[in-house]
């Protein structure tokens, strides 16, 4: 089973790929664009790859869902924070640009 975790160097993501992959039968790829995730929250295991991206930019995310034909999207990455939300929100108003990215390929993909 592929899954695919974006937001991945993120707290909560990053410990849902933890989680997932004391299951053997998961493979997990992680995306991230390190807004304010950390490298050391990235799984380092045989069945874990991490690709940077940022879900936001179709032409990012695209590529990696079509190459891995995903059986399951978290979907995690977002701008986080009250303050950092408040300070930046227009940068909020991208992230619905990633759902839709996120939404549209698993509808094409099925
Ligand atoms: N921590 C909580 O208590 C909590 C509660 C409710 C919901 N959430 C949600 O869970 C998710 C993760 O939250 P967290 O607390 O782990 O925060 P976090 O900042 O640790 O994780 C978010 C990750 O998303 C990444 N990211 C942001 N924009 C991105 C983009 N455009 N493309 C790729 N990566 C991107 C960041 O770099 C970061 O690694 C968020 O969607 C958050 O809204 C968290």
């Amino acid at each position: 089973m592929k899954v695919l975790i974006t937001g991945g160097a993120g707290f909560v993501p990053s410990s849902l790929a933890d989680a997932l992959l004391t299951n053997e039968e998961v493979e997990v790829v992680l995306v991230d664009n390190f807004l304010t995730g950390r490298k050391e929250n990235i799984p380092v295991h045989a069945k874990a790859r991490f690709i940077k991206c940022d879900v936001n930019n179709y032409n990012e995310i695209a590529p990696i869902v079509t190459a891995f034909r995903f059986d399951y999207i978290f979907h995690y990455a977002a701008v986080v924070g009250v303050k950092r939300t408040l300070d930046n929100p227009v940068m909020v108003l991208n992230d619905i640009q990633g759902i839709k990215n996120i939404l549209t390929w698993q509808k094409v993909l099925g």
